[in-house]
């Protein structure tokens, strides 16, 4: 019996097929993925030539590959992590997050209720905690039971899958489990996101860009803790379930920054000035949510999951790793990618 990962090439994808390979080396994890611009064959280098690791370029939407997939390799588990994950992406152009997010989500499902009698197999949905929306200074947490109020287009997106999800299980009886999750940070996440972001440009002395005024707050978890959680909810999640996964460890997005600016500085040494230096307020995002946090009791209560990695200790593991993957880092940096830095960033 096999697993099917998709999305398994992206930044937390690839972390959760390294630790699925390596843990369970009796099961088959066939990984599928589009290699979309966030998809990079390398960071599934290490596991080339695993005896129980397939690798299969394609789109989750294509009925005719993932049928045949799970034929070929009897897949009794879906992780399902494929999806467009950049909200400023989403905002200059939604079409491929209703594509892969919705579209994407809905093709899988359909294949999983022909494949699978009911109550047959497992189906693990990776979403967000965007989903539930943006909380004041003094709101309490996202709870399971937290209404849906998503605000970008990415967000959206993702909510109408989670809807999808819900449905198929009280419909169809598919085995299904949803996964919340705040921001992840660590190795291989691509640098549109603000920590890679920022320690690209640190780097190389450009404008650190802070949106707004710096004051947002999201809920940082380690990607190795996520995926730790993922393995759980979906060995022994309850069917039909929700499960919101965070790190308790609220940070302002100014502090994120300095933070990064002061350990490279301190590894590196500071250059001519200090990076802090580099710090630049630009133009805000529209609908930008002001504050993120995960309540996780749930998955803590009934499954014993709590983050494992202390916030500075990982922070500083992950600027540690992006200076030892230049190469990697310059990779990505593509002419596709400087197509968009500029359009997200110049003259905002
Ligand atoms: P990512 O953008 O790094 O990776 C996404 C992967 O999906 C890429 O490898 C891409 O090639 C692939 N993909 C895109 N469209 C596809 C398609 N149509 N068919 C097949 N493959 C396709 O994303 P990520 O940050 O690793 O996020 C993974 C999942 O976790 C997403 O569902 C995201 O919504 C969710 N999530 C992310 C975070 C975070 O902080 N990054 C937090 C909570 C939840
Ligand atoms: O909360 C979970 C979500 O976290 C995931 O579902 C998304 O896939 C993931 O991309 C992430 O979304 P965010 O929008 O929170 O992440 P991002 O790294 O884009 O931005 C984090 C914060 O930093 C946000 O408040 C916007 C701000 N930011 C971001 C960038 C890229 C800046 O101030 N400057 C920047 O250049």
């Amino acid at each position: 019996m096999s697993w099917l990962v998709t999305g398994g090439a992206g930044f937390i994808g690839s972390n959760l097929v390294q630790l699925l390979v390596n843990r369970y080396p009796e099961k088959r994890i066939v990984v599928l993925d589009a290699l979309t611009y966030a998809g990079n064959l390398e960071n599934l280098a290490s596991l080339e030539g695993r005896e129980n690791f397939r690798f299969v370029r394609g789109d989750i939407r294509d009925r005719a590959l993932v049928g045949k997939l799970f034929d070929e390799h009897a897949i009794d588990g879906v992780y399902h992590l494929a999806a467009e994950s950049h909200v400023d992406r989403s905002i200059m152009d939604s079409g491929a997050f209703i594509g892969t997010n919705v579209e994407g989500t809905w093709s899988l499902l359909e294949i999983a209720r022909q494949r699978w009698k009911p109550g047959e197999g497992r189906f693990l949905h990776v979403s967000t905690d965007e989903v539930y929306g943006s909380l004041g200074p003094d709101d309490p947490a996202f709870t399971e039971t937290t209404p849906y109020a998503p605000n970008s287009p990415y967000s959206a997106s993702k909510a109408a899958s989670d809807h999808l999800v819900r449905a198929w299980f009280h419909t169809y009886g598919i085995n299904v489990v949803t996964t919340n999750c705040s921001n992840n940070f660590g190795p291989w996440q691509f640098p549109e996101k603000l920590i890679p972001v920022v320690i690209c440009n640190a780097l190389a002395g450009k404008p650190l860009p802070v949106y707004g005024d710096g004051m947002n707050v999201r809920d940082w978890l380690f990607v190795e803790d996520h995926c730790e959680a993922l393995d759980l909810v979906f060995r022994e999640g309850r069917a039909g379930e929700v499960y919101n996964i965070g790190g308790g460890n609220e940070v302002p997005n100014l502090r994120i920054i300095e933070k990064v600016c002061d350990l490279i500085d301190g590894i590196c040494g500071p250059g001519a000035s200090p990076r802090r230096e580099l710090i630049t307020f630009v133009k805000d995002r529209p609908g930008h949510d002001r504050r993120y946090a995960i309540d996780f009791t749930k998955v803590s209560a009934e499954l014993g999951w709590a983050p494992a990695h202390q916030f500075d200790d990982a922070l500083r593991s992950t600027v540690e790793w992006y200076l030892r993957h230049d190469k990697w880092l310059h990779s990505c940096r593509s002419g596709a990618y400087l197509e968009y830095y500029e359009k997200n960033y110049t003259g905002r």
